[in-house]
Formats: C-alpha cells, structure tokens, sequence
C-alpha cells in the first residue's frame, strides 16, 4: 500500500512523470476494479494481485515501454458478471478477448474510447442489448466478434465506418432489421459471418462488391436477393459462400466458377431457379449443397454439371436435393472426386438408373437417391462401399432382386429400399449388418420369409417389412430386439401365432402387424408392452378373448383390432373407456355388456343382461318440452334461423387444415398411403374411379386415415368428372358434404396421368349399405332417429347447395350409396363429380357435357326426355332416396313392376297402407307404436311431394328440409 502511495505522491509532485507511471497505475486500478466486480469461479484471476507487477498477471500483456496493458485475454475461463466499465480505462488496450465466458448485460459503450483497439472478442457470453454505434469510431478495429451471444436490433450504420475491419462476426445472436448496404465500404472485409439472426430485406448488392471477401455467411435469416450476373470475377478471393435457409432468388450465375478459390457453397434452402449451372474448376471445392431450391436439368445438363465437377478433386459433399432434376444421371457421376462421402440428390425427378462407377468412392458415407424415378436394379458394387452408414433409394421404381452386398457393411445403421419393386427374397446376410437401426423394406415384391438374422440384429429400432410377400411366422427371436420402437409387417401372408416373447420388445411404440394370417390368440401378457402407442392386428385369424392386459396400455392411441375371430366380453377398463381409440369391427362374436358401447363398437350386447331401451337423451326432451308450448310457425322459423347459424359458424371450423399434410400430395404418398392401391384398402368402385383407404402420415410424425377417390382416367368423361368436382369442392363448405382434404394431380410411375382427391374417410361407410345391410342382428339396423336425423343431414346438405350456393349447385347423383356417415352416424354427401354450377345463362344450363345426369332409379322422369339440369332433379332423387330410407326397398327391387316407380306405389295407398311397405324394423322403434307411425307416414309424404313426376309441382329442398326437421320436433315434443 505504502508503494502506491508513493507513486500517487510521485505523480502529485512531479507531473512529468504523470506519463509513464501514473498510467500503470490506472492500468493497476482498472484490471483490480474489473477483478472485483468479476465473478471468477474456479480462481483464474489468482495471479491479479499487487504482489506482483500487474504485465505478470496471467492474461496480461504490457507494451515494453512503460507497462501498459495491451491485451487483455481471457477467454473460456467461466468468468461471469456484467462487463465492468474499467476496462474503458484501459486506454492502451489492443486487444480485448473475453470470449467463452458468462459475462451477462449490456456491451459498455465506453469501449469506443479505446481508440487502439484492434480485437474484441466477445463471442460466447450471454450479452443482451443493442449494438452501441459509438463503436463505429473504432477506426483500428480489424476484428469485431459478438457472435453467439443474445443481442438485439440493428446493425448500427456507423460501423461502416470501421474502415480497418477484417473480420465482423455477429452470427447466433437475435440481430434484427436490414442490412445496411454501407457495409460494402468496408474495404478490408474478409470475413462476415451474421448467420442464424433474424435480419431480414434485400440484402445489399454492395457487400458482393467486397472484393477482399474471403468467408460469407448469412445463413438463416429472411433475406431477400440475387446473385449478382458477375458475382465470381468480383469475389475472386471467396472462400466460403453460406446462403442457406433464407430467401435468395433469381439464377445461380455461371460466373461462380470464376471465384476459383471457392471450397463451401451452401445455398440450400432458398428460391434459386433456373437451369443447374457447371461449377467448372473449382479445385479446392469440398462442399457443394444447393438442396431445397427450384433447379433444373435435363439429362444433358445433368451430363455438363457431373462432368464439370471432374477437377474438383477435394469434394466430400454434394448435395442437390429438393429441386426440379430431370433427366438421368450420367456416367459421368463416375468421375466426382473418390473423396467423396456424400452424395444426395432426393426428392427430384430424375429418371434412368443409378449409374454405375461407384466403387470408386470407398469414402462414401451417405448415399441418398430416394424419392426419384429411378428404374433398373441397385447396383451390386455398392456393396464394396465398407464405410457406408446410410443407403437411402426408396420411393423409386428399381426392381431385381436386392444386391448380395450387405457382407461389408459393417457401419451400415440406415437401410431404406422401400416403395421399389424389388423381387426375391431379403438374404440372411442382411444380419451382417449390426449397427443397423433403420431398416425399410416396405411395398416391394419380396418372398420368402422373413430371416432370423434379422432379429438378432440387437439395435434395430425400426423394422418396415410392409406389404410385401412375405409367408411364414414371425419367430420368437423377435424378443431379442430391446431396442425396437416400431415394427410393421402388415399386408404379407405371415402366418402362425404371434409369440409371446415379444413382450420383451418394451420400447415398442407401434406395432402393425394387420393383413397377414395370424392366428392364434393375442398374447395375453401384451399389456407389458407398456409404451405402446399403436397396436393393429386387424384382417388377421386371431380368435380367443381380448386379453384383459391390454386395459394398462395408457399411452395407446389407436388399437385396431378388427376383422378378427375374437370372441368374449370386451374389456370395460383403462383404454377400453375411450370409445374412440379403438376398433373392433367385424369381430362377429364379442360382445359388450353395456348396450350403447356395444352399438357404437358394432358389437353384440352380452345375453343375459338385456335392458330396455333408453331411447332419448333428457336434454333433447326438455328442446321437445320447450317448443311443444309454442305455435308450430313459430318452430318452423327458430329452426330455420338456428339452421342459418349454425352453417355461418362451421365455415371457420371446416375449413382448419390438417396440420402437417403436404399441400401437394403426389402419387408416391398416395401409392403408400393405399398400400399400393391393396384390394383390402378398396372401399368402393364408382361410375369415375374406385374409392380406397389411406393412411397418410403427416409431417408432425402423426398419422390419420382419409379416403382416397382414384380416377379411372380410360374414362374420357372421368377428367371432366374430376375437374367438375375440384370446381365444386372448392366453394363449398357444409357440415353434411364430405370434406376433401387436398387433391393429386401427378404422373404414376408409369408416366400416365393420375388423378386422385383425398377426401374425409367416415368410418360407418354408406348410406345404401347401412340400410340393406344383410345381417338381421339386433341393434346393427339404422333405428328410425338415426334415419330422420340422416335424412335431415342430406337434406341440409342439399337444401344449402341449392339455396345458400351463389351459383346455386345442383348435385345430379344423389343416392343412397353417395351418403357416408361417420363415426357419430352423421350423414355427409359426397361424390360431386357430376354436379355441376346452375348458371343464369339458359344455353349454359341446357348443355349436358357429361351426358349423364345421374344414376338409374334416382334419375328424375324429365332428365329421361331430355329435360335440363335443375335443382328440382335432385329434389326427385332426394325423395326417392327418402322412400328408399323408410321402406328399404331400392327403386330397382324386383316387387316394384315395369312402369310403377317406387313413389307411385307408396303414394296409391292409404297410411295404414304406407306402414305396410315401411322397414317394419321401424314400426317399434320408438316409444309408443303411435309415434313411430305418424313419423314414418309423415316422412313418406314428404317423399312423396319431393317424388311428382312434374317438376313445377315439387317441393323446394327447403321446404323438404323445414318439414322433415318438424318431423323430429314434433316427435320429440310428443
Ligand atoms: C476508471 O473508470 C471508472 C468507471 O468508468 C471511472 O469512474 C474512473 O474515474 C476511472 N479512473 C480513471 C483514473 O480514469
Ligand atoms: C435473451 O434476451 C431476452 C430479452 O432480450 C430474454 O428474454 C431472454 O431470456 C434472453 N435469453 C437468454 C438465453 O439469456
Ligand atoms: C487450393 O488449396 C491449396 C492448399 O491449401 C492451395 O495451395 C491452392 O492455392 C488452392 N487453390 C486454389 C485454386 O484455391
């Protein structure tokens, strides 16, 4: 202490020495005060003491002349705290590196008082605030790093004033704003590294005219630009160029071959179109990655950019996937440099085979040519490839038999052939491959069964053996696999008992084993299968009883178990509480105890616990008790109105995408969606196309079920249907018409037109077959409220196509079969694919260009003779659709004779007549013998008034709508 004194009294009276000592003072005070007001955790200031010279202490170095402190290094050392604003008293500080600490809170902008500074580097702290743009007078600053800190707002113009700057590094951080284009004043700039903020606008043209520029990245922002046309002879020093994932446009320039020194291209994931450029001569190049953009080739093209990559003899990665190739690859994809160790160009279009020349690359580390059209056989020599860990070629069109090329993969941990049509049998040496955890074989033409060495391969984590030929039983080895998530071998012929050790498999999340031959029992222990999350063993032969375990499975979320033999009591417990989760269908001997799950699962009620029925809801009854004090117009009109809101408010709710579902679904998705368009995905054919089940997954990882409507396009009038249809779709939005997700318009693999729309799926199927449904067992029948509140639905659905469509709608192939209904057994009206706008122009509305206007026994008797398309058809075909409901006869049944339609033998009779022809399931199907009777009569006269052979005569839709929901009221009021 006593020294200090001394040299403070020094200063005081000798001021000439102020110069030289007193700064070594200040030097002392400043790095003590920082000391102070550092937390320094593991002591790596200990050396800061005045015991020794302050140029000893670690981190410190001196000028030689006079001790002042120069730089200041201590990075990575743990310390936090804010920056203590002594260090602007460090008035001979060069350099500042305080990298890798914890230092937290503002950037002091005193810094910009020390005007020698060369260095600050603060990257990776935990700084906060703005950017101070008095740091701009920094005119010595050659390097200036904040990055991977958490600053914000701009750029400061100012620091284009830094007119020595080399290196400006900002990247990680939250900077937002434009770039300032005055930054391309900065002459010396070699390095600029701003990636991964969130700066956005053009970015400055000026900064490509930065001719030092060794190293640009700006990836991972929402910048907006082009490359400039002569972009390689101004940046001839480049290095570096990272502009990924922001929203670069325009072409690549041919001109980036002339930045010779180019070694890193990334432009991937921007808007770069136009044809894909040579990059001729770019001999130090390691990286080039143009994934994700809108590129294109030919094969010619394909030919020039291969073989202008012959002298890039560094290259390790190449990556061009996502954009628009075309055309096939050339041999010339021989000549890329043997350093190679990826090579990707998925998801394009690109036809041909995969070359050959391969071997060469024993480097190779990752190869990925999936989602193309890709014909011809793999390449047997990619089985020389020892290094290799991923093989990517699924959703392509190869065939042959799968290459004996597993014995070197030794590294191998990803194999996905899926969705090709290879043939033959999968080798036992696949078990050669031990670090697999991947492997996708799915929707292939293999035999054979499936080898035990597969299941000794201990890491697999998922196994696709989907939809291939595959016969024999899943051995009990399949316990081995601990690691196993997801395992799905449906739509083979496997046959024998599902073994029980697999419930030693318990990480298993998804287990599909449906469409094969099963039989047996369910293990009884599956309920150890405690992550489970699906389970379908539908379309097998299993029988037995449900087993009681399976109510513990508390993460599951689908359990199908339908098109069994099972028999016996479901279970009430655990997951079997949700309604929802599950599906037993077509299990014709289970049976449940409680009356309303036995009806809505579609299963028997338990005999012996019989109850009478409860056949209506209190709240429905309290509607009835409400509307009965009222006048029947009155009823008339709140319905109507609350009718009106209900439409206006649903519009919201129906148009919610489903989240995660591609926007263009292509033929591949829907191919595997249908499990290649499988006969038991076939729900029904239609007069344009067959209908089948999908399973699509969506993006977010889920996985939902839809409809998909293929149109046979030999059909000249099909394409006119479909484009009918999309028309239609497009504007309407209903409740009671089946939603349609998206729709496919694509090329097959076969390079024919395909057509598809991805509809809603309603589990309940249609209206035609609930009606005549063959099986007579109790409760499998449409009870009459089911049928009143159908017909209401199709009414609604109709009425709102006819009267709240602007131009009106008119459907022209209402039937039974054309009505789905979903799991509530609400009824929606699908199939516009003859329905057509009713324009106000006459010579539009008379022209018929599909020629037909419906089908046989729903037509209406003037469509016959020519008549013109009108709403009062449909109303004909509603009604006979109405009659049909309540009769469950077809038009076409053979009691109804040459001549005499189904609506002129009903209407002959008189009402105890009428209940003569009704569906005398009906008869007591609600309370009293009285209300069931008055229900049917009046719901057979509307059909009656909808059904008059003239036109003019007809009731509206509207009127038909109005009534029939009178109908419910008045029943529920009695
Ligand atoms: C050192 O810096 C502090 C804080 O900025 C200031 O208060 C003090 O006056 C400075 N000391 C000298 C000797 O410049
Ligand atoms: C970054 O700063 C924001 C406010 O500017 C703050 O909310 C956030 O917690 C900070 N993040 C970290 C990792 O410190
Ligand atoms: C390529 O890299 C080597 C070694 O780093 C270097 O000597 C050579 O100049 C570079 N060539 C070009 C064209 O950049």
């Amino acid at each position: 202490m006593t020294h200090i004194r001394l040299i403070l009294l020094l200063c005081f009276l000798l001021p000439r020495f102020h110069e030289i000592l007193c700064n070594i003072d200040t030097d002392t005070d400043a790095l003590l005060s920082f000391k102070s007001q550092v937390s320094d955790p593991t002591n790596a200031l200990s050396s800061w003491s005045l015991h020794s010279n302050h140029c000893t202490w670690k981190g410190v170095t001196c000028s030689k002349l006079g001790n002042k402190v120069q730089s200041l290094t201590l990075p990575g050392l743990s310390l936090s705290g804010k920056l203590p604003p002594h260090l602007s008293n460090l008035t001979y500080l060069h350099s500042l590196d305080l990298s890798n600490n914890n230092f937290h809170g503002q950037i002091p902008k005193d810094l910009a008082h020390l005007s020698l500074l060369n260095v600050i580097q603060l990257s990776s702290n935990n700084l906060s605030g703005t950017l101070p743009p008095q740091l701009g007078h920094l005119h010595r600053l050659q390097v200036l790093d904040f990055s991977v800190n958490n600053l914000t707002g701009p750029i400061p113009p100012s620091f284009a004033n830094l007119s020595s700057l080399e290196n400006l590094s900002l990247a990680t951080n939250g900077l937002e704003g434009e770039i300032p284009s005055e930054l391309g004043n900065l002459r010396n700039l070699s390095f600029l590294q701003i990636s991964a903020n969130n700066f956005s606008g053009q970015f400055p043209t000026s900064i490509f005219n930065i001719s030092s520029l060794v190293f640009l990245s700006v990836t991972e922002n929402n910048l907006e630009g082009e490359l400039p046309q002569n972009f390689g002879h101004v940046l001839p020093n480049l290095k570096n160029l990272h502009l990924a994932s922001n929203m670069f446009e325009g072409i690549i320039p041919n001109s980036i071959s002339n930045a010779s020194h180019l070694q890193y291209i990334d432009l991937a994931h921007n808007k770069f179109h136009g044809s894909i450029p040579p990059f001729s001569n770019l001999k130090n190049l390691t990286h080039l990655i143009l994934g994700n953009n809108f590129l294109s080739s030919t094969t010619l093209l394909n030919f020039q950019f291969f073989d202008s990559l012959r002298n890039s003899t560094q290259l390790q990665d190449l990556r061009i996937y996502e954009n628009h190739l075309a055309g096939e690859l050339p041999s010339s994809f021989a000549n890329l440099s043997a350093n190679l160790q990826h090579f990707c160009v998925s998801y394009n279009s690109l036809t041909g085979n995969i070359p050959q020349g391969m071997k060469k690359f024993e480097n190779i580390i990752s190869l990925s040519f999936e989602n193309n059209f890709f014909t011809g056989e793999l390449p047997s020599e990619i089985g020389a490839l020892h290094n290799l860990q991923q093989l990517q070629v699924q959703n392509n069109r190869l065939s042959g038999e799968i290459p004996k090329m597993f014995g070197n993969f030794t590294n191998l941990y990803l194999l996905a052939i899926g969705n090709n049509q290879f043939s033959g049998i999968i080798h036992q040496s696949i078990g050669q491959c031990k670090r697999l955890t991947f492997l996708d074989l799915a929707m292939n033409r293999l035999g054979g069964t499936i080898p035990r060495e597969i299941f000794q391969i201990s890491g697999l984590r998922i196994l696709n053996l989907e939809g291939n030929s595959l016969h024999g039983s899943l051995p009990p080895e399949v316990g081995t696999l601990k690691q196993l998530e997801t395992m799905n071998i449906s739509g083979n012929q496997l046959s024998g008992n599902i073994p029980k050790e697999m419930e030693a498999c318990s990480m298993l999340k998804s287990l599909v084993m449906a469409r094969n031959k099963f039989n047996g029992s369910i293990p009884t222990n599956f309920g150890k299968l405690a992550s489970l999350e699906t389970l379908d063993l539908s379309s097998n032969d299993l029988t037995g009883r449900i087993p009681e375990s399976l109510e513990k499975l508390q993460y599951i979320h689908t359990l199908n178990l339908s098109f069994n033999h099972l028999e016996g009591e479901v279970p009430m417990k655990g997951l079997f509480m949700s309604l929802t989760k599950f599906d037993l269908r077509g299990n014709n001997n289970l049976c449940s105890p409680n009356k309303e799950t036995a009806q809505k699962l579609g299963v028997l009620l338990c005999v012996g616990k019989k109850k009478r029925k409860i056949l209506l809801p209190i709240v429905l009854a309290v509607v009835g008790a409400t509307a009965l004090s009222i006048s029947t117009l009155f009823v008339f009109w709140t319905m109507m109105s609350r009718e009106k809101k209900r439409k206006e408010g649903e519009i919201s709710v129906l148009s919610t995408p489903l989240q995660g579902l591609p926007q263009n679904i292509s033929y591949g998705d829907i191919r595997i969606a249908t499990n290649n368009f499988a006969a038991e995905n076939l729900l029904g054919k239609g007069g344009f196309g067959s209908v089948y089940m999908g399973v699509f997954s969506f993006s977010t990882g889920e996985t939902a079920t839809l409809a998909v409507k293929v149109l046979d396009l030999q059909q000249s009038k099909a394409s006119k249907s479909f484009n009918a249809e999309c028309e239609v779709l497009k504007n309407v939005r209903h409740r009671n018409l089946v939603k349609v997700i998206t729709s496919c318009s694509s090329l097959d693999y076969n390079g024919e037109e395909f057509k598809a729309l991805v509809m809603q799926f309603l589990p309940n199927g249609n209206l035609d077959e609930n009606i005549h449904r063959e099986d007579e067992k109790s409760g499998s029948f449409l009870t009459l409220m089911q049928r009143l509140n159908i017909a209401i639905d199709v009414a609604s659905a109709v009425d709102y196509l006819h009267h709240d469509c602007d131009p009106p709608i008119v459907h022209c192939d209402l039937k039974p079969s054309n009505v789905l209904l979903d799991e509530n057994m609400v009824a929606r009206v699908t199939d516009f694919g003859l329905a057509r706008f009713l324009s106000q122009n006459t010579s539009e509305k008379q022209s018929s260009t599909l020629g037909l206007k419906g089908s046989i026994g729903y037509i209406a008797p003037e469509y016959g003779q020519g008549g013109k398309t009108s709403t009062e058809g449909d109303v004909y075909s509603f009604g006979t659709l109405l009659l049909e409901m309540f009769t469950a006869k077809k038009p076409s049944d053979e009691m109804f004779k040459e001549g005499l339609s189904l609506n002129k033998f009903v209407s002959a009779m008189d009402e105890n007549e009428v209940l003569k022809v009704a569906d005398g399931r009906l008869i007591n199907d609600f309370e009293s013998w009285k209300q069931s009777s008055k229900c049917i009569v009046d719901v057979i006269k509307v059909g009656l008034c909808c059904t008059t052979d003239q036109p003019k005569k007809r009731w509206s839709m509207r009127e038909a709508s109005s009534k029939l929901q009178a109908i419910k009221h008045s029943m529920l009021a009695l």
